[in-house]
């Protein structure tokens, strides 16, 4: 089995959280950093909230601290707490946590990684791609030093979920998503067209967290998340955003792929959209088709295996 050395950028968030609580557990990865973006609350609110994950999932991997604001010094208006709650992990009460973030920001600890580990990192990012973007202008040759970037974010086909064409963590920061896109790194889009597929539920989750230590909190802000898609689709099961990307990262076999090039509408009513031109030969992959109880299995087999051992 081959091993893949993985940072992982994330905006923590609730689905987030599952995705690391996944990651963590996979056994083809090997984990070497977190990086934390603003998104799903502000920077300073997604780094605590990645150090309670690690602290929780007892991973010893350093932590860094992402951008506060996008790539054109733009701030988001408001963050969406009808989500993941004001505190981005469900208002359901924040345990204390030990350990900190190191002194290197993630912009500079990208860079560095991807000197350390040039043409074997799998950058996987599951929030706005403004650090990725960053890393790009900072440092010319970074991009080109990684292996891969895998995203989850955008969508080809499926309408958005913030606009009629444009997913969050893109229109988020779609200069970033652009410069990404321009630098021709093998990239794959794990966006809407497969995340919104799979679908998890109390139901699926009461079994395998039943006796963690952290099973509760995890039931706890999966009711919360549940409980945004009964208001807006008047359902009890929910997608599995930044899950899928984690599943694609390990199980690449679950998923269909369509190759080529990928872009970003930067203007008008579109803004944030992600156009893809298919070419054999293009640099990205987009996923549009995943075998969704496979990929189910995979995540209760990964939680079982390594958290119940
Ligand atoms: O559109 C879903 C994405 O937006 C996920 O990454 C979620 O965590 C939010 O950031
Ligand atoms: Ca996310």
């Amino acid at each position: 089995m081959t091993t893949k050395k993985v940072v992982f950028d994330t905006d923590p968030g609730i689905d987030d959280a599952m995705a690391l609580l996944y990651l963590n557990a996979c056994e083809n990865i090997n984990l070497l950093a977190i990086t934390t973006i603003l998104g799903n609350a502000d920077i300073a609110q997604c780094t605590r909230n990645a150090l309670i994950l690690r602290d929780m999932f007892d991973i010893k991997v350093p932590v860094y601290r992402g951008a506060a604001c996008h790539i054109n010094g733009s701030e988001p208006e408001d963050y969406p707490d009808f989500v993941h709650g004001a505190d981005g992990l469900g208002d359901v009460g924040l345990p204390e946590f030990e350990g900190d973030i190191e002194p290197e920001n993630a912009t500079t600890a990208l860079i560095e990684l991807s000197k350390k580990h040039a043409g074997e990192l799998t950058l996987l990012a599951v929030g706005r791609l403004t650090n990725v973007a960053l890393a790009v202008q900072q440092d010319p040759e970074f991009a080109g030093r990684l292996k891969e970037i895998i995203i989850m974010g955008g969508s080809a086909e499926h309408p958005g979920n913030v606009t009629p064409w444009a997913e969050a963590n893109i229109i988020g920061d779609p200069e970033a998503a652009e410069v990404v896109f321009q630098t021709g790194t093998p990239l794959t889009m794990v966006g809407l067209d497969v995340t919104t597929q799979t679908r998890m539920s109390h139901e699926f989750l009461e079994p395998i967290t039943r006796g963690l230590p952290f099973g509760d909190f995890i039931l706890a802000i999966n009711r919360t998340y549940a409980d945004y898609h009964v208001r807006s689709e008047n359902r009890h099961d929910f997608p599995v955003h930044d899950s899928s990307a984690i599943a694609f990262t390990t199980r690449p076999d679950l998923f269909g792929r369509v190759r080529g090039q990928l872009s970003c509408t930067l203007e008008g009513k579109e803004r944030g959209r992600t156009v893809l031109v298919e070419d054999p030969s293009g640099p990205h992959e987009v996923c549009m088709e995943v075998d969704s109880e496979k990929m189910l299995e995979d995540y209760a087999a990964s939680i079982r295996r390594f958290y119940h051992a």
